[in-house]
Parts: structure tokens; C-alpha cells; sequence
């Protein structure tokens, strides 16, 4: 169905407005809009970036929503996409036809859709949510939200503007057991004394050694897929070193995260989770770190904290940051540490480990006698019942609330983690003003807040 037949239907639909049964597209959006409050709360839905990832995301989507449109700059993935939504949605008994599109401005035109799934590479979130939001969509978008500091405020500010409901993809916030609301929920109530410590353990990024040059895979559009990165060839190799069974080494799908052009390795990667809970623990969440130094080993020499090859993977393999945050506590972030991936907090009256699988320590015995209750956990989730992050999203739109994983707190996580990638890159203490946003006394460093963005692919958002 085309965009104009879309709309000459809704027009039809205006004036029969009086109960009757408006068809599947009708968003629930439009339905208020029209004051009509008999049909069911289902949102339109429009998928962009429907790689690897999204596979889960859109399970989630598709319990609140009709998806009528899938975008990638894959045709494979593309069409994997369209099968995939055709098949959950014929087995709920929905004949619902899903248009494709390569550019992802196609679906934002798109009058009938009122939420987009964004799942594309780091490097596009912003631009992509940013577009989204001035188009009137609401927004779930994967972390980690940004590619640098400016970004982040480029994205909060067109929220403001906006006012669209934006959740961030990081489900540590409602789901896993509900292990990090807990941990954030003890910290809080001083279960563990004063914090003086914490150890975010994230992993580091993936050594491939050399990959070659090669052609672009058919349907897969090179140039859109680069975006705001500079313009390079195409390399993928078998013989090299992926960090996935699914696709080869490459700079492309799935590995583009080990490459510092499109994603800051794995600090941005697994810190967007981490240092995300850490942040929200010790409530710098709307504020920031005090100072941010620390050591790395990247997988190809670096000069100025840029690198000098570009036929392998560059980001950290492994790193050793300190963050120093108000009140004198420690946050390390690590690639590698003896409790292994997750996070270790300790206090003047005890330490306690919180990973995706398990909660271990003498503070989480303690819990036993004294458990943290569904209020406290209620509290700490504005109010919602916690237990599932696209949930979460969906009934915030419906009471136009921001969602659990909201953009101004994801901001200053992803900024702390911003700064030790650029505290690693450039080999120096950094010292950071969080109420302007700035690197102290280093106008070098502070170049490093924002990237050129390569022409046709700005972000036009003056911060
Ligand atoms: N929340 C989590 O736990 C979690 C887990 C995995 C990945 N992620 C995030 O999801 C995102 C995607 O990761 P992935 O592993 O699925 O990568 P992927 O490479 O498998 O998928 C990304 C898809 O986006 C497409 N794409 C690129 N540019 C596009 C554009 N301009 N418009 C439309 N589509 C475009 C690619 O072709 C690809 O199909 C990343 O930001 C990643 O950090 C989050």
C-alpha cells in the first residue's frame, strides 16, 4: 500500500469517524488525535536496521505493534526482515503487508508509522534517532546512543525539542533477572555503607590480524551503510579473526564494532550496560566524573590516538581506566578482572558481585532476612512494574512518560565511557566539567568530543 493511499484512507476514516471499525493502520497516535477511544492500542511500526540484533528486538516490538515497513541498506537483510515480520504476523492471523526500503528516510516519511525500532551500527544512531524524533516518531534505539560526547547532546536537545518517548536499548535496566535493579536498589539504600569502589569488568575487543580488501557483497550498499565514516574500501576475510561464527572478520556487519570509525570497541560496546548500572548506582547519572585516566593495548599501532593501519581491527583489546567520581569513588572499567564480566561494588560495609547470571556476596545473603521488596524495585523504576525493557517502552508512550532507559542518563554513562576512550587514545589525564560538558585545561582533548561527519551525512544540530 502507498504512502498516499495510506493517507486517502485515513482521510475516509476521519469522516466516518463516529465507532467504526478503523483498520489495522489507524495508529493508535492518529486515534487520539481523532478522540476515538474504541479501537485497540496497537502502535505502527517501522523497523530500521534488521541485522543481527534485531532479531530479538522486533519479537519484543511485535507484541505491541503492527510492523508495516523493514529498512537496511542489505537487501538480504532486508528481506530476511520482511520474512521474518510476514511469519510472526500471519501467525497472530495478520495479513499485514511490509514494504522494504533502503533508505531509512522512506520509512520516517511514512505517516502512518509512530515508532521506529532503530538497530543499525553505532555510527547511525544519532542521526537516524534525531531525524526520527523531528519526524514525530517515538524511538527505540539500541545502545550504545551515540559515536561521541556532541552526539549526546545533540540527541537530548532534539528531545527536548521533540518530546517523544526514547527508550535505550539497554535491557540490563529491566530484565536479567532483575540482578542490576537489585544491585542499584541495595547501593542506594546503604546496604553496603559508603561506596568507595567499583569494578565495571566489560571485556575487551577482538584481535583479527590482516583483512584484505574485497568486493562489496551484492545488495549491500556500501556507501549508505558508511554513513557519517570516511570513505573507505570494503574488507572482509575469512583467514582473519571475527568475533562472531555468524559473519567474517570485516568491517562491516557485526565486527563493525571493533573498529573505532563506527563504535569505541568494547568500552562503548558492554560499558553502554555496565557503566550504564554503575553510574545510576552511585546517582552521577545527570551529572559525571571528576577525572578519567587509564592504559589500553590496541591491536594496531596507534599514533595520536588515531591508527596507523587500516586492514585490521582497531579498538582496545584490552584496558585499565579509572574514573574518579564526586565523593572520592573509585570506578575502574576493565577488560579483564578475577570476578570476570559484570560488576563488583564495594562499600565501607561490605562488597557484593552482580553479573547477568548470578548476584554473589555477603550483602546478597543478607538479603535473605531483609529482601529488597517490589516497591523499592517500583520506586527505582518510575513507578512501572519492571520485568521487560520493550514493555517498558511501549507503556511509557501510552502515559507519554520517559522510559526506564532514558536518553539523558544513558548521555552521561555513554560520556564517561567516551572520555576513557579518549583518555586511552591519547595516553593523558583528563579532568571533566560535567555541568559544561567539557574536558578541562586541554583544548586538544577537547577536539576529541565531536568527529567530522562526512558530507551528506551531518548532523545538524547546533549544541
Ligand atoms: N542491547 C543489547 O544487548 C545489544 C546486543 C547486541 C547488539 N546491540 C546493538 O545493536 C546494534 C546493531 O548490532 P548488530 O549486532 O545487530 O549489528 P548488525 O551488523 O548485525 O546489524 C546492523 C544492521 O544495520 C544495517 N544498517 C547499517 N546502516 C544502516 C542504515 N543507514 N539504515 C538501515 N540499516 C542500516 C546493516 O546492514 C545491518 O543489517 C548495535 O548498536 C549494537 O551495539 C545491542
Amino acid at each position: 500500500m502507498t504512502q498516499r493511499s495510506h493517507r486517502r484512507d485515513f482521510l475516509k476514516t476521519t469522516a466516518a469517524l463516529a465507532g467504526a471499525t478503523l483498520p489495522y493502520w489507524t495508529t493508535s497516535a492518529q486515534n487520539r488525535a481523532l478522540g476515538h477511544s474504541l479501537v485497540a492500542d496497537r502502535h505502527i511500526l517501522g523497523c530500521i536496521g534488521t541485522g543481527d540484533r534485531w532479531d530479538q528486538v522486533v519479537t519484543g516490538a511485535l507484541k505491541h505493534s503492527d510492523c508495516v515497513a523493514v529498512c537496511d541498506v542489505d537487501k538480504s537483510h532486508m528481506e530476511k526482515g520482511r520474512e521474518k515480520v510476514t511469519d510472526i504476523q500471519g501467525k497472530n492471523g495478520k495479513d499485514i503487508p511490509v514494504d522494504m526500503h533502503e533508505d531509512y528516510r522512506k520509512v520516517l516519511d511514512r505517516k502512518d508509522i509512530d515508532v521506529v525500532t532503530i538497530v543499525t551500527p553505532d555510527h547511525w544512531h544519532s542521526k537516524i534517532a534525531i531525524d526520527a524524533m523531528r519526524a514525530g516518531k517515538d524511538v527505540y534505539c539500541e545502545k550504545p546512543l551515540t559515536l561521541t560526547i556532541n552526539e549526546g547532546k545533540q540527541i537530548r536537545k532534539v528531545l527536548q525539542e521533540t518530546k517523544r518517548v526514547f527508550q535505550v536499548g539497554t535491557q540490563q535496566r529491566s530484565e536479567m533477572g532483575l540482578n542490576f535493579l537489585k544491585a542499584v536498589a541495595m547501593i542506594k539504600q546503604g546496604r553496603i555503607g559508603q561506596v568507595q569502589k567499583i569494578i565495571c569488568d566489560i571485556g575487551g575487543s577482538t584481535d583479527s590480524g590482516a583483512i584484505s580488501e574485497a568486493d562489496v557483497p551484492e545488495g549491500l550498499n556500501w556507501e549508505l551503510w558508511l554513513g557519517q565514516a570516511p570513505k573507505v574500501a570494503y574488507r572482509s576475510s575469512k583467514e582473519a579473526k571475527s568475533s562472531n561464527g555468524k559473519y567474517p572478520a570485516s568491517r562491516s556487519h557485526y565486527e563493525f564494532r571493533w573498529w573505532y570509525e563506527y563504535s569505541g570497541g568494547k568500552m562503548t560496546d558492554w560499558g553502554a550496560h555496565h557503566v550504564d548500572i554503575a553510574s545510576w548506582a552511585l546517582g552521577i547519572d545527570e551529572t559525571g566524573p571528576v577525572t578519567v585516566e587509564g592504559t589500553a593495548v590496541h591491536p594496531c599501532e596507534m599514533k595520536n590516538g588515531m591508527p596507523t593501519q587500516d586492514d585490521r581491527y582497531n579498538a582496545a583489546v584490552s584496558f585499565d581506566v579509572t574514573v574518579m567520581c564526586p565523593g572520592d569513588v573509585e570506578m575502574h572499567i576493565v577488560s579483564n578482572s578475577k570476578d570476570g564480566n559484570g560488576i563488583l561494588f564495594e562499600g565501607t560495609e561490605g562488597r557484593f558481585h552482580v553479573s547477568r547470571g548470578s548476584m554473589k556476596g555477603a550483602p546478597i545473603e543478607a538479603l535473605k532476612d531483609k529482601p529488597i521488596t517490589e516497591d523499592d524495585l517500583m520506586k527505582l523504576y518510575k513507578g512501572k512494574k519492571p520485568g521487560n525493557h520493550m514493555g517498558n517502552f511501549f507503556e511509557c508512550i501510552a502515559d507519554r512518560t520517559d522510559p526506564i532507559s532514558d536518553v539523558y542518563s544513558h548521555h552521561r554513562a555513554m560520556t564517561t565511557c567516551h572520555l576513557a576512550n579518549i583518555a586511552i587514545r591519547l595516553g593523558r589525564k583528563l579532568t571533566w566539567d560535567a555541568e559544561k560538558e567539557q574536558i578541562v585545561g586541554d583544548s586538544d582533548a577537547n577536539q576529541w568530543l565531536s568527529r567530522e561527519q562526512r558530507k551528506g551525512y551531518e548532523i545538524d544540530v547546533i549544541v
